[in-house]
């Protein structure tokens, strides 16, 4: 179109010029409404179209676009082109968010974080869809749901409820390390900009020899961990209930550019077979005295989206969405991952999602693939809609067949997630945690921040489940469990004798 056809006059959606758009087309100034004023309809059927489903989890968020720079070289263990070189820059967008609040929820819950990352690499969008946190509360994707109702709203009450989440907990003490974690400071960031991201699930490396390596990706604030402690957090949520988003806009706004370091652990296919631990599983970590982190990289966000809805509401992520030189694990949170959220983005945004543009491969996409709701990429024009053709040039590169697997066993099961040693061990790692790494200071705030939310347990059931979740504190760590008791007023021996009753 030329330029001179274009003009910033007043149009209807098809481009119709037109004047009233606060005035409908009545008979007498106060009679009724004519069915022929359709930019009335237009205005009024469009603005009833506006909300689309907010994401079921992780609905309210904000993003940046920025780059990444590869700063070591780890092409000894992956051929991904995105750390190709060392210098090499990569265009990435990245969305942060909180878990179980709704759309217009405050940013300062107490939550994990997600921490979404898409990189528009040459051999397609390599996303990396975690949380601030190394771990999660659940190791099966079959519990995921089940898990997630008690972090929403109760079906009875519609209100959020401490009962469903601490009976869940108890019942599932998979999730100790996860909700120890929670119970920190680490649950109420000052922002996004402040706290770490993690892949949290074990991925693989795959060099050009086609030898796998597997690796866990941390991306570390180069911000420094800030977090605001449980009275900062419900105090903010009264006063700013879009204190993330506000930080993490304006500072780019203002050039104050955020940036996080990517360091990788590594473990090869055989260390894999020997550790103690089961290295599959999301409640899990590695610990660094064993897996060093090393150093691949910065990340920095440096461009706001200009408009909220285009890039951040329509961003889709997919843990499947691996490139070249990255692969999986078996890992069976991933494993579920890999279907759900592909699902989640047909529904939420419709089949052609991938066409939108935070989403779209800006390098080459080639395929079969046509028609669907909303097709704007031209669709594939005239060329054939079916393989294999004596038409078209689109070819396959051997280059980039996947390695085969040695998978573990030939035999199909629903085997126990906690049945083997190794997997059966929920109590280690957070006491580590608890004992190893936080400061004085972090321990008292976790056992307050722990006794508030026990507190909110109510209901004919309350003595049974606070009695079930300080059992699993007390064999995480004895000073834990008494001064969490003691907060909450239980008498440790009378329980004690009332477990036992129960056991009977
Ligand atoms: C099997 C377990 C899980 C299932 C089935 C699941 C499912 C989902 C679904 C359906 C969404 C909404 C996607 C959308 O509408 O765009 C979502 C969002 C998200 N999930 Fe999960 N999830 C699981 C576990 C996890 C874990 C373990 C993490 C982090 C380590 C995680 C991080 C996220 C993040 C960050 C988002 C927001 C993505 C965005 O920014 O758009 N999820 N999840």
């Amino acid at each position: 179109m030329s330029d001179e056809t274009k003009h910033n006059k007043l149009t209807t959606a098809s481009g119709r010029i037109y004047v009233e758009n606060e005035n409908s087309k009545t008979v007498g100034p106060r009679g009724p409404i004519l069915l022929e004023d359709y930019i009335l309809h237009e205005k009024m059927a469009h603005f009833n179209r506006e909300r689309i489903p907010e994401r079921v989890v992780h609905a309210k968020g904000s993003g940046a676009f920025g780059t990444f720079t590869v700063t070591h070289d780890i092409t000894q263990y992956t051929k991904a082109k995105i750390f190709n070189k060392v210098g090499k820059k990569t265009e990435m967008f990245a969305r942060f968010s909180t878990v179980g609040g709704e759309k217009g929820s405050a940013d300062t819950e107490r939550d994990p974080r997600g921490f979404s990352l898409k990189f528009y690499t040459e051999d397609g969008n390599w996303d990396l869809v975690g949380n601030n946190t190394p771990v999660f509360f659940v190791k099966d994707a079959k519990k995921f749901g089940d898990f997630i109702h008690t972090q929403k709203r109760d079906p009875f009450t519609n209100m959020k409820s401490p009962t469903m989440m601490w009976d869940f907990w108890s019942l599932n003490p998979e999730s100790l390390h996860q909700v120890l974690i929670l119970m920190s400071d680490r649950g109420t960031p000052d922002g996004y900009r402040h706290m770490n991201g993690y892949g949290s699930h074990t991925f693989s490396l795959i060099n050009s020899k086609n030898e796998k390596t597997f690796v866990k990706f941390h991306f570390k604030t180069a911000q420094g961990i800030k977090n605001f402690t449980d009275a900062e957090a419900s105090a903010m949520k009264a006063k700013d209930m879009d204190y993330a988003q506000r930080d993490l806009l304006e500072s780019i706004e203002n050039g104050d550019c955020p940036k996080w370091n990517l360091r990788i652990q590594l473990m090869t296919e055989e260390q894999s077979r020997k550790v103690e631990f089961n290295p599959f599983d999301l409640t899990k970590v590695w610990p660094h005295s064993l897996f060093p982190l090393i150093d691949v990289g910065v990340m920095e966000l440096n461009r706001n989206p200009d408009n909220y809805f285009q890039d951040v509401e329509q961003a889709a992520f997919a843990p499947a969405h691996v490139v070249d030189g990255i692969g999986y694990s078996p890992d069976k949170m991933l494993q579920g991952r890999l279907l759900s959220y592909p699902d989640a983005h047909r529904h939420r945004l419709g089949g052609n999602y991938e066409q939108i543009p935070v989403n779209r491969c800006p390098y080459a996409v080639n395929n079969y693939q046509r028609d669907g709701q909303m097709r704007i990429d031209g669709n594939g024009g005239r060329k054939p809609n079916y393989f294999p053709n004596s038409f078209d040039n689109i070819e396959i590169d051997e280059s980039y067949r996947e390695p085969s697997e040695q998978l573990e066993s030939t035999i199909a099961d629903w085997y126990d997630r906690n049945s083997k040693v190794g997997d059966n061990d929920h109590y280690s790692q957070p006491r580590a945690l608890f004992r190893d790494v936080m400061s004085e200071e972090e321990q008292t705030n976790t056992i307050n921040n722990t006794i508030g939310a026990m507190s909110g347990i109510s209901g004919p059931m309350r003595e049974v489940i606070v009695n079930r979740q300080l059992c699993h504190w007390f064999r995480m760590d004895n000073e834990f469990g008494s001064r969490v008791a003691e907060g909450l007023g239980v008498d440790v021996n009378a329980m004690m004798e009332s477990m036992n009753v129960i056991h009977d």
